[in-house]
């Protein structure tokens, strides 16, 4: 049975990009393997949250979580923060995490164009604190979306790293999961790059269906193609690329055809696209606001999914310890 594992920056409420990406095919999996799905609160501190915005999100995405489908039963849903054996992990990996290395990063050239003031170390080595995240369970799989390939490559180097220094076999090499598929970025509705937590490009699971509506609607388009079978411009295919992951695929070759003879109105791809956006998003929406209101559940799962983590977590540092040479008196 193949151990898998994700996690979710809590920096704001999820969106259609954190669902495709990482939290449908989790939930998928968590029918048939060992399924470990937790909320990343140490990463989100590179970018300095408030306290009152911490705790804000991490309770939101918990509830996110458990609106989608996660279920506590079968998965082990638990807060980063809550497994002390995470930052120990981390410490140990960092001592074989070379500075070029992390500093050649994409993912951290990215966060010092970001945020150039806040260029901390935590950003460096957010690589490692993300492999000892995987690596603490020993896991296999891990369901994301394609811009974490770079952080599994790296992951897959520590763990090489570790096994050849201590000459063992004791962590497996986790890849980045799809269904076998490609992984998947999500575009947003700006036009330009990947769907994000800004207001202007993302759909979060909790917007109404009036916000949806209007999100979709502004949606950046063009006048239209003027032949036919042109090739789509970057923000028409961005939207053709979001159908695709949330509309039936004869919706799908319904609009394509229209493109490629001219014939499309991009009016009525928004509004087909907004509803099935709503299809998806609308139960999900529900069920957070119910579970939102339910804290003693929150607490509950909260409680079960840290137990369950740090036995899982505790014999890996365990072993790692010995391996390494940490040894009693
Ligand atoms: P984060 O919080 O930025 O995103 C969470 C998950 O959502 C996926 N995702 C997307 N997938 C497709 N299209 C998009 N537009 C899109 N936007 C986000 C991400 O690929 C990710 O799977 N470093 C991670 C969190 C993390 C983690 C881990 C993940 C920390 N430790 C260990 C897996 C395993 C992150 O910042 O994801």
């Amino acid at each position: 049975m193949d151990i898998v594992l994700s996690g979710i920056r809590p920096t704001g409420k999820l969106h259609l990009g954190n669902y495709f990406g990482a939290m449908k095919n989790f939930i998928k999996m968590q029918e048939e393997n060992t399924c470990f799905f937790f909320i990343a609160d140490y990463h989100s501190l590179t970018t300095h949250p408030t306290p009152e915005d911490l705790h804000g999100s991490v309770k939101h995405v918990l509830a996110e979580y458990l609106a989608c489908g996660l279920d506590p039963e079968k998965s082990t849903i638990y807060i980063q923060s809550d497994v002390p054996e995470i930052p120990e992990l981390y410490l140990l990996l960092n001592m074989n995490a070379y500075m070029g290395e992390l500093e050649r990063c994409t993912s951290f050239k990215d966060m010092i164009r970001k945020q150039p003031d806040n260029v901390n170390a935590g950003l460096l080595t957010y690589p490692t604190l993300m492999a000892a995240d995987i690596l603490i369970h020993r896991s296999h799989k891990v369901p994301v979306g394609k811009d974490q390939e770079q952080h599994l490559e790296m992951t897959r180097t520590f763990a090489n790293r570790f096994n050849r220094i201590y000459n063992v076999n004791y962590f497996p090499e986790p890849v980045a999961y799809n269904f076998g598929e490609e992984l998947v970025k999500i575009p947003g509705l700006d036009g330009t790059g990947k769907m994000g937590k800004s207001e202007d490009n993302g759909v979060f699971l909790a917007d109404d269906v009036d916000t949806i509506r209007k999100k979709v609607m502004r949606a950046v388009t063009d006048s239209g193609p003027t032949e036919p079978n042109q090739p789509k411009p970057d923000a028409i295919q961005n939207l053709f690329t979001l159908m695709k992951a949330v509309s039936t695929p004869d919706t799908y070759s319904f609009f394509d055809e229209k493109y490629n003879t001219c014939q499309i109105r991009y009016g009525d791809l928004k509004k087909q696209l907004a509803e099935d956006i709503i299809k998806i998003t609308s139960p999900i929406r529900e069920n957070i606001e119910g579970i939102l209101e339910d804290n003693e559940y929150l607490r509950k799962v909260a409680k079960m999914g840290a137990e369950k983590a740090r036995e899982s977590a505790t014999m890996t540092i365990r072993d790692v310890r010995r391996i390494i040479g940490f040894r009693q008196f």
